[in-house]
């Protein structure tokens, strides 16, 4: 009887491992082609994501991320994607990731899962070499354009009240700067990195930039899909592995070898 048992107990157990076997997939030829993750920046923002000659998208925040998807082993494409309302196309799925020099905020908080820091950063304030400007609350009854739905429009916005018709909003910073080359606003409200970047390369343009201790202290951070963890876990463990390894620092030194950090 035991032995009857024991035998069945034997084909049972070869059945179950031949049927195991047979569910195998059949190996393919070709690998599944990995997903893309899309990336989504704002790219007239130089030296951070601008597109070049080529119309490829380049900058510190690209070779970031690359790097960062280099180490965690997934692949990434950055797309172009207006600043105001980017927020949305995570929530909506038409970007996976954003890195386009986001500030980290607590409002942003609610919509947004954010990496750890990348970057330190601080809104400058721009104005022409001859401006009596000194400080920020020197612009109250001025005309100054900012970037719209950044960090600039925030403080400007609190500065000289909301609805106040001086400010100027535009879509990017390009934009923004072109009407300060106009006079069409006396001055402009930033981040340190694109401006800086814009005086050093535009320096006939005889714009100086003023730093108010009343600004303060940003970081940027790559942003993805609220909850979206699996994605944003491996966003840290790239981000800390090229900061471990001297990659980051590498980058930085490329695009800001002339600004302390
Ligand atoms: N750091 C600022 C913010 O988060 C400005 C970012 C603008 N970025 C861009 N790629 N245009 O609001």
């Amino acid at each position: 009887m035991k032995r009857i048992f024991n035998l069945s107990l034997c084909v049972l157990s070869a059945a179950l491992l031949l049927a195991a076997c047979g569910k195998q997939e059949p190996k393919t030829t070709a690998a599944a082609e990995p997903k893309v993750y899309l990336v989504g920046a704002e790219a007239t923002f130089a030296p951070f994501e601008y597109q070049n000659e080529q119309k490829e998208i380049v900058g510190f925040d690209v070779d970031v991320m690359n790097a960062i998807a280099d180490k965690a082993g997934f692949k990434i494409k950055f797309v172009n994607t207006p600043f105001e309302g980017i927020f949305n196309f995570l929530a909506q799925g038409d970007r996976d990731l954003l890195a386009s020099a986001i500030t980290i905020t607590d409002e942003r908080k609610q919509t947004v899962d954010f990496s750890e820091p990348y970057f330190e950063a601080n809104q400058l304030i721009v104005v022409p070499k001859d401006s009596k400007v000194a400080k920020f609350a020197d612009l109250k009854n001025m005309k100054v354009g900012v970037q719209s739905a950044t960090t600039g429009d925030e403080i400007v916005q609190k500065e000289l009240g909301k609805s106040n018709p001086n400010i100027k909003r535009l879509e990017s910073a390009t934009l923004v700067m072109k009407e300060l080359e106009g006079g069409g606003v006396e001055a402009v409200v930033s981040d340190n990195g694109v401006i800086k970047n814009y005086i050093k390369n535009n320096p006939s343009e005889g714009f100086r930039f003023i730093a108010d201790p009343e600004f303060p202290k940003e970081y940027y951070g790559i942003a993805v899909k609220k909850g979206n963890a699996d994605l944003l876990a491996k966003v840290n463990q790239g981000l800390a592995a090229i900061k471990a390894d001297g990659t980051y620092d590498k980058i930085y030194a490329k695009y800001f070898a002339d600004t302390a950090k």
